[in-house]
């Protein structure tokens, strides 16, 4: 094996043989805490947000530059409160979430209350606090009105716009046929349409208790280039030219841009693969042409080939850099505004980073349970964890093929091609048809990259409870989520006395 030390990112390295996430060894997390388990380092989280924040702001000598992570993708109260000392603003979409950044002291001036169907609660308790209001409907507006004129409170609003993208031709990743871009940001529900927006402007800069501050647009990850999002500046900054426009001259003191930046080793979409579906459909009439060699035949050939067209590898070529996203979109933002003659001198900007923020912070550990194989009537080979995908849902809706490193033996060699299987009752096929080395019952995985979205979308699949968080920082290691316990599954449950006779 070899016992040499070398760095795999800003947090993960390889030395004596083992993973380490910054100065922990991995083993001994899984030795100490247990396994499954999620890991979040805090020197990633802090990194990443400088970096977001240095970057925008070295190209945006304007105004000032706000980074408001989208706390849905990783909701843990600790992280937020890192995030906080970093001076980062929230995107919040629920109550819950409110709740959650206000008890982690964020600042409410950069707390913007986003997403449809707020209710006059939720709509009260951000104007208490002196939130943004992020409007996502029609309807909000006079609501928003009512509550704070019952207050008798000033109101701090913005707009979520849909700017139409006709540029964003090329096909979005959130799908396996080739839908364009601009198609999926139409079916995409959040937002006030244009012919709505208009009008509602007019309404809002007379409210007296209504402050029109700005606008917002989030699309989310279609594209991992820098061309998406010059393109989706551009569009942007026409519609708030028209606006402009139609509103008598109003211009905004604020602008977000929301969130949708890749991981650097991105996962997204890695297990779709475009041409499964045609080289299906020239193998399938062969494949049923070879029954008339018989089964043996058949199965043999299925073997060789499905091991040949399915072997799926990780993504290695790193997305473009944090800086470079920077640069490219407010080079095209500054064009637009020029193009259009608007006003940047003191224009806030904001941008609500959620997966490229919290992703590559997280890693998740477990335990190899046991392997099998069969090599009749077609190879096949599964390594079993003591996880589950439902752990990691938020990686299937967006079908992930995360990296991963084997972290008590992370030099071995790959010797065959298998599924890394959960062990819910599902196929859970985890991360399927990968080269594994040889692998023992107690080996360890790290899956790398599930910083975003993956523990917040855990479920209790099975009667499974849901695992811990631990933080790491340089070479201490705390439980900032405590693994549930099997009371914690049934804690919600409730048994009509009829039914205990
Ligand atoms: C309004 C808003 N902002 C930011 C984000 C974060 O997006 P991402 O995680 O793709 O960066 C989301 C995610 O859906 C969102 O809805």
């Amino acid at each position: 094996m070899d016992k040499e030390a070398r760095t795999i990112d800003e947090i993960l390295s390889i030395k004596d043989g083992h993973l380490y996430v910054e100065e922990c060894d991995a083993v001994k997390l899984v030795e100490k805490f247990g396994s499954p388990i999620f890991v979040i380092s805090e020197k990633m989280l802090r990194s990443n947000t400088r970096r977001f924040k240095e970057a925008f702001q070295d190209n945006w000598p304007e105004g000032k530059v706000t980074v408001m992570p989208a706390i849905k993708a990783n909701v843990t109260l600790s992280t937020r409160r890192i995030l906080t000392q970093e001076g980062a603003g929230v995107d919040v979409y629920s109550p819950g979430e409110l709740m959650a950044a206000l008890e982690s002291g964020a600042d409410p001036e950069v707390i913007s209350v986003n997403g449809g169907g707020k209710d006059r609660e939720h709509i009260r308790n951000a104007i208490k606090a002196g939130c943004r209001i992020t409007l996502d409907d029609v309807d909000e507006l006079d609501l928003i009105e009512q509550v704070a004129n019952e207050l008798n409170m000033k109101a701090k609003v913005r707009f979520r716009v849909r700017p139409d993208f006709p540029n964003l031709w090329r096909p979005t990743a959130f799908t396996l046929e080739l839908v364009p871009i601009d198609l999926g940001t139409q079916a995409y529900k959040n937002g006030i349409p244009t012919e709505h927006v208009i009008e509602m402007g007019k309404r809002a800069l007379k409210m007296k208790n209504v402050e029109l501050v700005g606008f917002h647009l989030h699309t989310g990850r279609h594209h991992d280039t820098l061309w998406y999002w010059q393109g989706m500046m551009q569009q942007y900054v026409k519609l708030i030219a028209t606006l402009k426009k139609e509103w008598g001259g109003y211009e905004p003191q604020e602008v977000s841009i929301g969130g949708g930046f890749p991981i650097p080793r991105d996962p997204f979409g890695r297990m779709m693969n475009r041409a499964d579906a045609p080289l299906f459909m020239v193998f399938f009439p062969i494949m049923a042409f070879l029954r008339i060699l018989g089964d043996r035949a058949r199965y043999a050939t299925l073997s060789s080939v499905m091991q040949l067209i399915l072997t799926r590898t990780p993504n290695k070529k790193l997305a473009p850099t944090i800086e470079d996203f920077a640069e490219a979109t407010m080079g095209s933002f500054r064009k637009a505004m020029v193009k259009h003659k608007l006003n940047m001198k003191g224009l806030h900007f904001q941008l609500e980073p959620g997966r490229s923020l919290y992703g590559n912070a997280g890693i998740h550990l477990s335990r190899v349970l046991k392997t099998k194989h069969q090599k009749k009537p077609i190879v096949w080979n599964w390594v079993l964890l003591d996880t589950t995908y439902f752990f990691l849902t938020g990686g299937t809706y967006e079908q992930h093929l995360h990296d991963f490193i084997w972290a008590n033996k992370p030099d071995a060699r790959p010797v065959m091609t298998a599924d890394i299987v959960g062990r819910s009752c599902y196929g859970d096929r985890m991360i399927p048809e990968v080269r594994v080395p040889e692998l023992q019952s107690g080996d360890i995985i790290a899956i790398l990259d599930t910083g975003a979205y993956q523990e917040v979308s855990a479920s209790n699949f099975n009667g499974l409870p849901r695992p811990a968080t631990i933080l790491v920082n340089q070479s201490s290691a705390e439980v900032i989520k405590r693994a549930e316990t099997l009371e914690d599954v049934f804690r919600r449950d409730v048994v009509p006395e009829r039914l205990k006779k």
